[in-house]
């Protein structure tokens, strides 16, 4: 938890003003996974772990930032174009103000103090709640307003441009448009989002981290996404009017898939099939029924592992591991995979005995001890006041 009192302190001791305070979750998704890409739909929630800035306007455009998680310094200047991709922290938040920027929000220089308790290298999104509580802490810092949407959106193009990974939309918008205790439905093509009530007064959202990253994660990112797009370029000439992997119907897919050679035909399968367990899973959620969902997200993982390759041995051992645990609806890997965390629904009866069942089995197998968060659906991006 962050302590907002020692974040001002600190922020007043460092520059002598007082600073204003903004908040962006993290996130994890229930189902709809590697679809955002494909125009398809995805239902993720914002959890209780933040990303907080604070800052203070400047009366030059030099932006001066400090990690309080790293204890590192950084500063860059509006003006002055900077080298486009260093690998660091500070991309996320040169890039989101660049992005910005060339949105047509003139910013003004800024102090910034930076402080997160989201998991980093969890798939929970931490670079998404970089992004998004620096973004609207400077357009808020130059006294203007943006609407959740185009903030996503800038900090999308700060993934594409200045760190290099081709993401879809659902971190960025998920930290902008979360609301407690709902889940968020996303058609990543309109853009359109529906909240959808989620009661876990029975029933918990768990996440269980395998403290485990592999290093290809972006690069595999990209290429699957580049596999989608020769899938659509092929699937185009029997069915013209495909835009995306989301005009094609699992009906379709039987009848034209046989034409895509491997591995393009399995990731199609993949985001076809995803994209209808989403809307099913969304309908269930709504009607309450946490059962059905559960069912979907192992569906989801079964494909995410054997059709889109993007699981990892540690999230198919925890998956496993909860299959066996008592008072498990669903579980399933989260994020872009290879590595990071899984998404669980367990019984809140149940949940100490999850919790000793996953971390004794997973630690008994690997000597990892994985790391287990209970979350509640959070609320978006905000000024705290
Ligand atoms: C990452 C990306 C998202 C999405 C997921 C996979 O989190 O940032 O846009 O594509 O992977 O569903």
């Amino acid at each position: 938890m962050i302590n907002y009192d020692v974040l001002r302190s600190s922020f007043h001791a460092l520059h002598g003003r007082r600073p204003r305070l903004f908040r962006a979750p993290g996130r994890v998704n229930l189902i709809g996974e590697h679809t955002d890409y494909n125009d398809g739909w995805v239902l993720p929630m914002a959890i209780r772990f933040d990303t907080v800035v604070a800052g203070a306007a400047r009366e030059d455009r030099r932006v001066r930032v400090r990690s309080l998680n790293l204890d590192e310094d950084a500063e860059f200047d509006l003006d002055t174009p900077g080298p486009p991709r260093r690998g660091i922290w500070l991309d996320y938040v040169e890039g989101v103000a660049r992005a910005l920027e060339s949105r047509g929000v003139r910013l003004r220089g800024a102090d910034l103090l930076i402080q997160s308790d989201v998991p980093v290298g969890a798939g929970l999104s931490s670079s998404a709640a970089l992004e998004i509580s620096v973004g609207l802490a400077l357009v808020s810092l130059a006294g203007m307003e943006i609407d959740p949407v185009s903030l996503a959106l800038a900090g999308q193009q700060a993934e594409h441009e200045y760190v290099g990974t081709r993401s879809g939309i659902m971190d960025q918008f998920i930290a902008t448009l979360g609301r407690a205790d709902h889940a968020l439905l996303i058609d990543c093509r309109s853009l359109e989002a529906t909240h959808i009530p989620l009661d876990t007064s029975e029933v918990a959202v768990v996440i269980c981290d395998t403290q485990v990253k592999h290093e290809l994660a972006s690069s595999e990112y990209n290429t699957r996404r580049a596999e989608c797009e020769r899938g659509v370029d092929i699937l185009r000439e029997v069915m013209p009017e495909t835009r995306a992997l989301r005009d094609v119907s699992v009906a379709n897919f039987e009848r034209f898939g046989p034409l895509l050679p491997e591995p393009i035909r399995q990731r199609c399968r993949h985001v076809v099939t995803e994209n209808q367990r989403t809307l099913a899973a969304a309908e269930a959620l709504r009607n309450g029924d946490l059962e059905a969902t559960g069912k979907l997200m192992g569906l989801s993982h079964r494909s995410l592992r054997d059709d889109y390759e993007v699981s990892s041995p540690e999230l198919d051992l925890l998956v496993d591991i909860a299959g066996m645990a008592r008072g498990v609806l669903g579980a399933r890997m989260t994020g872009g995979g290879f590595g990071g965390s899984t998404v669980n629904l367990v019984g809140r009866d149940c949940l100490d005995e999850f919790h000793e069942t996953i971390s004794g089995e997973y630690f008994r197998a690997t000597g990892i001890q994985p790391a287990i968060y209970v979350s509640e659906a959070a609320g978006g991006a905000e000024e705290m006041r």
